[in-house]
């Protein structure tokens, strides 16, 4: 056998290796790298102080467990005070964080009034915010024509500027200091699009378009960075809590989530990515992975190819069950 022809056998090989990797991922290539190469969270995160909001359930629950056993001090905020008592409870069981590590600190992202002063009261208590999580968020279940503009208001003004306006009041301290991380938890909807959720993707869109430029105008910071995570679907209360045509009503049950990542697993690789300091992951199986690719890539296939992906959402959405539980029965054992 000529060199030429082994070369070509290995790299086709390789190719294959890689392929399979990507099938099997649940993260984009630059994040699974950073697992298995990069800066690993327990050498980094310690000793920083992390506001997290959303922290009353979900993801930012999850997060303010895995961060308190790395030893960070925590600032949890929403709006239910006893359902973050509840996580700083646990916090304390499962670490050893002390009461002073943690402060609880109420807070509605769509009263933007209150911001300020939340932001004073985080400085008071511990003299510095390292990184701000911007995890709080809501979603929508509805189709356009039914839906009022009330609904597209509201997820504007939680998901969008609430989140923006917090940020502005952080900011100023991080740029004083020249050091900080802001993430902000936004959605592979935030990349792609799809039907029923057309005002949480609006809301999305608009908040990842803000913070990529915002990195853009911080250039002159380097010490300061801005991520943008990009879940797909994830085990929490997310589907439960959804708008749908009206303001005031909610889709009010979960549905099977056998379908969905772990939070856990979720959770885990967003430390990953503030240690490397990602500008933006991508944090899904598949199919929805390989989806955002094509919608970052090459949108005309992912126009196609979603279209036909949206007619079964709105199906299932009909018939009553999860709106994306249908893609998943290829890829369910792995999941299981
Ligand atoms: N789960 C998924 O499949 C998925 C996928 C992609 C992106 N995400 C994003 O992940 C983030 C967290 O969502 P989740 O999945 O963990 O859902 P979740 O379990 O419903 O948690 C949402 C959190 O947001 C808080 N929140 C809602 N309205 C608020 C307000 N007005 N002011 C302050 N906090 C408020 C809730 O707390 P209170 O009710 O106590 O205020 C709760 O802690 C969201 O930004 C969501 O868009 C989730």
């Amino acid at each position: 056998m000529s060199w030429a022809l082994l070369l070509a056998l290995c790299a086709l090989l390789l190719l294959a290796v890689q392929l399979l990797r990507f099938l099997r991922g649940d993260g984009d290539l630059t994040l699974l790298w950073a697992e298995w190469r990069g800066r690993r969270p327990e050498w980094e995160l310690t000793d920083m102080v992390v506001w997290v909001t959303g922290a009353s359930s979900g993801i930012g629950e999850e997060l303010a467990y895995q961060l308190s056993k790395l030893g960070v001090s925590l600032v949890l905020s929403a709006r239910r005070e006893n359902e973050l008592e509840r996580v700083k409870r646990r916090c304390l069981e499962i670490s050893n964080l002390k009461g002073k590590d943690i402060l609880v600190l109420p807070l509605d992202l769509t009263d933007t009034s209150s911001h300020e002063v939340a932001t004073k009261a985080v400085l008071q208590e511990f003299g510095r915010i390292d990184i701000l999580v911007n995890n709080s968020g809501i979603a929508q279940r509805s189709l356009c024509a039914d839906t009022s503009l009330d609904v597209y208001k509201k997820l504007i003004d939680l998901n969008y500027l609430g989140t923006v306006s917090l940020t502005k009041c952080v900011l100023p301290h991080m740029i004083e200091r020249k050091q900080g991380k802001i993430l902000t938890v936004n959605s592979l909807l935030g990349i792609m699009c799809l039907p029923l959720s057309i005002g949480y993707c609006a809301s999305k869109y608009a908040l990842r378009v803000f913070f990529n430029s915002l990195r853009t105008e911080l250039a002159t910071y380097p010490g300061i960075t801005v991520s943008n995570i990009c879940p797909g679907p994830v085990q929490t209360n997310i589907v439960k809590n959804s708008l749908t045509e009206e303001v005031t009503k909610y889709v009010g049950n979960d549905g099977d989530q056998s379908h969905k990542m772990a939070t856990s697993r979720c959770v885990r690789l967003m430390l990953i990515s503030m240690a490397n300091d990602l500008q933006e992951v991508w944090i899904s199986h598949q199919p929805f992975l390989l989806v955002t690719y094509l919608w970052q890539y090459m949108p005309t296939l992912a126009f196609w190819i979603s279209g036909k992906l949206g007619k079964k959402r709105m199906k299932n959405f009909k018939s009553g069950v999860d709106a994306d539980s249908s893609y998943f029965k290829f890829f369910k054992k792995k999941h299981d």
